[in-house]
């Protein structure tokens, strides 16, 4: 059953608060799904802020899903640089190349078409299909859950009340206006119902929630929070006597696929005879917290099969990870 009264008063306030993105169509589906499926692609992981810029820049170079087909891989990682998560880079331009030559470039609207691209999991099918196509599709993220919670006072671990949240969402989205509605929850999330501090006198289901004034509203979703695990390795700067540095390109598979770095270990120690500069780098990923002591040494033949020298001048023409950015700032600037 489709709990009309909150849908159409969350619709009301969308229509007149909703945020202004780049990707944003109001009033149904979107006229362009090529613009929804980069945004969403880019917004996996990443906050709206810092979506923006490289969406810009991504439509600017690849204007259809025709020329983003045609691109050259490295290209793409180019203009990924820096959003991270870089598989999905690698995913969005075999989806760009699936739908231009398996579906004649006419976007599906599908759900089991859909679910056959890459990179496509339960959130992006339904983002997709509610932006694009206006698909009554339940788009349920992080900010989802949290509103969806707080409405109802669930406040056991999140994990206990996963399926109890997609039930309440699912009866909740608008059968009549699901793009919008879709839009509108996410805005709901980011603008008023936030994790902290939330602007519950200008919630439009103020009258309704029942965390709405209660002490504890912060707390809810209750997220266990997991210590990260801590990796402990190292990374070379390798030169030959011509004072050229040693890089490789990493294979196409896993995290940071298709990137450029310096060879490295998550485990220990690699060369145990390079010398240690006294530098170290950290990074922190989504499971794990990374910290890489920085060692250096001189040789005129790769230690390593797919290793190729360049001069540090060169660098900036490889798409090197932000890990590896870091190494090169630490290092070598
Ligand atoms: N997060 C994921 N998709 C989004 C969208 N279309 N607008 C704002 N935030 C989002």
């Amino acid at each position: 059953m489709t709990d009309t009264k909150l849908s159409t008063r969350l619709l009301k306030w969308y229509a007149l608060n909703g945020r202004s993105l780049p990707w944003r169509f109001k009033g149904g589906a979107h006229p362009n799904p090529y613009v929804i499926l980069v945004s969403e692609f880019m917004l996996q992981q990443t906050t709206v802020k810092t979506v923006i810029p490289y969406f810009h820049r991504f439509m600017e170079r690849f204007p259809t899903i025709q020329a983003l087909a045609s691109a050259d891989i490295e290209e793409v990682y180019q203009l990924w640089q820096g959003l991270g998560y870089y598989i999905r880079a690698r995913s969005l331009h075999a989806t760009a190349k699936m739908i231009v030559n398996d579906f004649g470039s006419k976007f599906p609207d599908k759900r089991q078409d859909v679910l056959k691209l890459k990179g496509i999991g339960a959130y992006t099918v339904a983002s997709f299909l509610a932006l694009a196509f206006n698909q009554p599709e339940t788009v349920i993220d992080g900010n989802v859950m949290r509103i969806i919670a707080r409405l109802y006072h669930l406040t056991d671990s999140l994990d206990a009340i996963t399926d109890k949240i997609r039930l309440k969402a699912e009866e909740l989205t608008s059968r009549e206006h699901p793009a919008d509605y879709a839009s509108a929850i996410m805005d709901l999330g980011a603008t008023v119902c936030t994790p902290k501090n939330p602007q519950c006198l200008l919630c439009p289901w103020a009258e309704y929630c029942q965390s709405k004034g209660a002490a504890d509203v912060e707390q809810i979703p209750n997220r266990r929070k997991l210590e990260k695990k801590e990796k402990h390795g190292s990374v070379y700067l390798i030169y030959n006597a011509k004072g050229e540095i040693l890089i490789r390109k990493r294979t196409e598979k896993g995290l940071l696929s298709g990137l450029y770095e310096f060879p490295w270990t998550d485990e220990g120690v690699m060369f145990p005879t390079a010398q240690d500069t006294n530098n170290e780098v950290t990074h922190v990923f989504t499971h794990f917290k990374l910290t890489l002591q920085i060692y250096t040494f001189c040789t005129d033949t790769s230690p390593i099969a797919d290793g190729i020298f360049t001069a540090p001048q060169n660098l900036y023409n490889y798409p090197f990870s932000t890990l590896m950015k870091k190494v090169i700032k630490k290092s070598l600037r």
